[in-house]
């Protein structure tokens, strides 16, 4: 495992805290070498560097960078290393995000963020040959700021005066990744190139493919295929035909989840990202950052709408509020926030007429946690044309108006913890009059709320008509 960030000191420095002596030396000369040396050759001896400290080191990191292996699954997703110790910069995507805007997502070295002032510069290299190379000064953004570990999530956007590739003839984004306030000290890399002609201005105006897009968050653990069935066909109605699924698997999609998902990847309805490659760098739990962040940007044109919460969370409209009549009375602001009613994913009713092995979650999980003015987790939807980087529970970096207002409109019933529980999820069983009264369960008060359950036999006929069920045990 690897150590915990150096703090005090830039990386370079620190990583070779262990090395023999002679190394040191070595290195130290080749530093202080760079520091007087013109940007060309700094930037080709930076490469030198990190290759010697990689010959005596076990840094997985190091090791990453020069791994370069072609990647035939285009949902199985691979993080570049630039850079060494903790990586200056480890991209995990870059898009165009408009015609004269691209964002490239990765994780960044927090301590050198903390304690540094990196910085990036933005390139455009066009495949012909007579236009001249253009460059920009990206702005960074730290979407996670204060939840990171040893990485911290950077989204740099690049924003040039005019569309780089106007006359279509393809090219290539490249980056500087500064290392502090030196002009000197950077890591150049491709972050994305364009083919010949493969430039689409009306991509990003509307109709965009979708009305709604799910980004989810990074799956991990054993997560009960049951309950993702449920959840993914719950959704595939709620949101309806013109709506996507994208999953992010961080080791939680077991044989069992796959195989519930399946027969909607099948059905052109949802996507799984392989991004167990995660592992490696130590961000914010499974690094979720990283992943909402490159969803917002992969998919920015994909759908109206795009909607942020978790598997054990769904989605629900009181009152007789259609989706439609909803969003269109929220079309000003670029984001709202969903508030939730928590339910407990242990009690149940001791009712005999009833066999809970065949139910549904939502058929017979129904008691809510009653206490309100508590302040809970929110959840949110997106603009995302109107957004340049997200968090987990709503956006900070966006264009236009947030509404949190929403509870009477939408709001979201969350099973939490529901979703790990590979067995049955009924644990404690209430008399039936705990229907009509409020039941003190550890000190929590519950109510009876049957909404979801009433909507079961509908979900599960659309289930039916929809796709060939899949075997979940
Ligand atoms: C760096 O480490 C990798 C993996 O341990 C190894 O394959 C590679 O040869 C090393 N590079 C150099 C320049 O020694
Ligand atoms: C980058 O920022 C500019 C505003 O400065 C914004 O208009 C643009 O949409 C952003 N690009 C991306 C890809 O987020
Ligand atoms: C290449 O760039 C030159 C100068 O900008 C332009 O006149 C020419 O049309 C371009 N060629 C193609 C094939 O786009
Ligand atoms: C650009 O995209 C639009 C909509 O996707 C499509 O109808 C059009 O044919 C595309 N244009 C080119 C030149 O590929
Ligand atoms: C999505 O946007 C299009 C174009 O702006 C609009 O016509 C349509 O009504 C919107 N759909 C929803 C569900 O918001
Ligand atoms: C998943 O469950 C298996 C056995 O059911 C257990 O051995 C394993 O530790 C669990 N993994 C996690 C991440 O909880
Ligand atoms: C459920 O109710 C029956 C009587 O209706 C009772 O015998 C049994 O002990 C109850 N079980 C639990 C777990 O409360
Ligand atoms: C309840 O359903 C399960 C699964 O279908 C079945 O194995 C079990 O025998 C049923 N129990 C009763 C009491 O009917
Ligand atoms: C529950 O209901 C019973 C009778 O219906 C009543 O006597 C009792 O006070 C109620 N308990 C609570 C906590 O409201």
């Amino acid at each position: 495992m690897r150590k915990d960030a150096p703090t005090s000191s830039a990386p370079v420095v620190s990583c070779f805290e262990t090395k023999p002596i002679l190394l040191t030396l070595l290195s130290l000369t080749l530093v202080m070498l760079m520091w007087n040396l013109p940007p060309y050759y700094q930037n080709h001896f930076s490469t030198t560097l990190s290759a010697a400290t990689n010959a005596s080191s076990s840094n997985p990191v190091a090791a990453q960078k020069l791994k370069t292996i072609p990647n035939a699954d285009p949902n199985k997703r691979e993080f570049q290393a630039y850079g060494n110790a903790a990586a200056l910069f480890v991209q995990m995507g870059a898009y165009r995000g408009g015609p004269k805007t691209f964002a490239v997502i990765g994780l960044a070295s927090k301590p050198l963020h903390v304690y540094g002032r990196p910085w990036y510069k933005c390139e455009w290299i066009s495949n012909n040959a007579s236009a001249s190379t253009l460059r920009t000064l990206a702005y960074k953004m730290l979407p996670d700021w204060g939840y990171g570990r040893v990485y911290t999530v950077v989204v740099v956007n690049c924003t040039f005066p005019v569309n780089p590739n106007d006359d279509n003839a393809g090219g290539k984004l490249i980056i500087k990744a500064h290392y502090g306030e030196s002009q000197r000290r950077y890591e150049k890399f491709t972050a994305l190139e364009e083919a010949p002609g493969s430039y689409n201005e009306s991509k990003f105006r509307p109709p965009y493919p979708y009305e709604y897009l799910y980004c989810g968050s990074s799956l991990y653990g054993n997560l009960s295929a049951a309950r993702i069935r449920e959840w993914m066909a719950y959704h595939a109605w709620f949101f309806g035909p013109k709506s996507h699924f994208v999953f992010h698997d961080a080791g939680g999609v077991s044989p069992e989840v796959r195989a519930a998902l399946e027969p909607w990847v099948r059905a052109g309805r949802a996507t799984v990202q392989d991004i167990r490659a995660q592992a490696e760098f130590d961000g914010y739990y499974y690094n979720q950052f990283l992943v909402v962040n490159d969803c917002l940007h992969r998919y920015r044109y994909s759908a109206n709408w795009t909607f942020y919460f978790d598997v054990d969370e769904y989605i629900y409209l009181p009152l007789g509020n259609t989706l439609e009549s909803v969003l269109n009375e929220f079309s000003d602001y670029t984001q709202f926030t969903i508030e939730q009613n928590p339910m407990s994913s242990v009690l149940c009713l001791n009712d005999s007429t009833q066999n809970y092995t065949r139910q549904w979650g939502m058929e017979k999980l129904l008691f809510r946690d009653s206490r309100t003015g508590i302040r809970r987790d929110r959840k949110y939807a997106i603009q995302a044309k109107n957004a340049y980087a997200t968090g987990v529970h709503m956006s900070e970096n966006v264009i236009g108006k947030t509404l949190h207002k929403t509870e009477t409109k939408i709001r979201y019933y969350h099973y939490h913890n529901s979703i790990s529980v590979i067995g049955e999820p009924c644990r404690e069983f209430l008399p039936l009059s705990a229907k009509n009264n409020v039941t003190w369960y550890n000190k929590l008060p519950y109510v009876y709320d049957d909404n979801m359950k009433k909507l079961a036999d509908t979900i599960k006929q659309f289930e039916r008509n929809t796709i060939s069920i899949p075997i979940v045990a």
